[in-house]
């Protein structure tokens, strides 16, 4: 049997929707410091190949599943977020690391580095829009607005889809930093601890995990919304809820809708529907799997030949899963979704200049956190390592 893979129809549109303009993050005006080669430049592969290799073991490139074929042939490790923090922390003898994936996550590795390491971004417009949505003066007030409403015993938890502010902010308060694939075991972690946790910054990571795996109701969880006065929240609601979810979400997976997953159900009868839990409730109930990038990947790996997948996650994983497994029939969820813009940053101009410059003794883009911020931290992501 042969692949059936379909490209999604609308990719341009939904390059557009994510691209610049709908996402805080590349508007920070971030140009690219240096001379960038090309991207028609037929000895690019050559080039990033030859630079890796004058580099030798003081580089180690880091690529999230999440990017370019043409980046990540030169990961040395690629992985979903709690696999690359793992893999930053256990690799002391790297000077550099380049980090092939989004801001949040090279703050994460610097902070999970020594001092003597580098971290490097190739493209620092590679943010993240779900971890725009939570600054830190949001998060203080939010915090005051808790202890306000008498709502003792709260315990924060943040997604690693947050800035560095954030996570110190968490590791301040005594809170833990989770990724999808640790989220059910961080609760319980917090729940030992508190009786209510607030969830920053993503509300259908936090939603989605108190409901599938803790058992909690819907009516157990409160959505605070940063822009409304008090989070828009009576202090009886935010007393009593175990789960103060953030107001923030991610644009790419927040586009998948039940009528996705319906259609594809229509379309190939028997369909196994395998979806990442930043989508919406309605989504992930609807669906027969969930989970983090390494998990979608490690699923059809195991899946027996014949059977067919309708993935809901970023266009770069599924496309490079389709080609993986010509075996099965492997699909895009939906037919408008496409790449998540931030991750498409990192590209092969960018990965050579910067491998280029560290040959020459220039280190770009690197990716520092303050000593105060990263210490704290640092506590939250070690309690995350230290999970069981
Ligand atoms: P994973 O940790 O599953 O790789 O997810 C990271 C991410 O940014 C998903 O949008
Ligand atoms: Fe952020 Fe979503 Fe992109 Fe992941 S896919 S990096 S959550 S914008």
């Amino acid at each position: 049997m042969t692949s059936t893979w379909v490209e999604p129809s609308d990719t341009a549109t939904a390059l557009l929707l994510l691209g610049r303009g709908a996402d805080p993050s590349s508007e920070r005006g971030v140009d690219c410091p240096g001379d960038l080669p090309e991207p028609s430049d037929p000895t690019l592969v050559a080039r990033a190949g030859a630079a890796k290799e004058a580099l030798g073991d003081r580089v180690f490139v880091l690529g999230h599943h999440y990017q370019r074929d043409e980046v990540i042939q030169f990961a040395d490790v690629t992985g979903d977020s709690f696999k690359l923090a793992r893999e930053a922390a256990a690799r002391p003898g790297a000077e550099y690391i380049v980090f092939c994936g989004v801001h949040f996550m090279a703050e994460s590795a610097d902070i999970l580095t020594s001092d003597a390491q580098r971290v490097v971004l190739p493209d620092l417009a590679a943010g993240c829009s779900m971890a725009d949505m939570a600054a830190l003066a949001q998060v203080e007030a939010a915090w005051e607005r808790l202890a306000e409403a008498g709502a003792a015993g709260t315990v924060p938890v943040t997604y690693m889809n947050s800035s560095a502010d954030i996570k110190g902010f968490v590791g301040r308060h005594g809170g833990v930093v989770c990724t999808s694939s640790n989220a059910e075991r961080a609760l319980r972690w917090a729940f030992e601890r508190g009786q209510r946790v607030l969830f920053l910054p993503d509300q259908h990571l936090g939603r989605n995990t108190a409901v599938r795996s803790l058992g909690f109701d819907l009516a157990d969880c409160v959505l605070y919304n940063p822009h409304k006065p008090g989070g828009g929240l009576t202090d009886e609601q935010l007393r009593d809820a175990k789960m103060v979810l953030w107001k923030g979400h991610c644009s790419v997976h927040g586009r998948f809708s039940l009528g996705c997953v319906e259609e594809a159900r229509e379309r190939v009868p028997g369909v196994n529907v395998l979806v990442h839990p930043e989508c919406r409730h309605e989504v992930v109930q609807a669906a027969d799997h969930v989970g983090s990038t390494e998990y979608i990947i490690k699923t059809i790996g195991a899946a027996p030949a014949g059977s067919a997948w309708a993935v809901g996650t970023e266009l770069n994983l599924v496309r490079r899963l389709a080609k993986a497994h010509p075996d099965k029939e492997i699909m895009f969820l939906d037919r408008t979704v496409c790449y998540c813009s931030t991750m498409n940053r990192i590209d092969l101009p960018h990965l050579v200049w910067a491998l280029e410059e560290l040959v020459a003794g220039r280190v770009v883009n690197e990716i520092r956190v303050d000593p105060v911020t990263a210490g704290h931290a640092r506590a939250a992501l070690d309690r995350m390592l230290a999970l069981p």
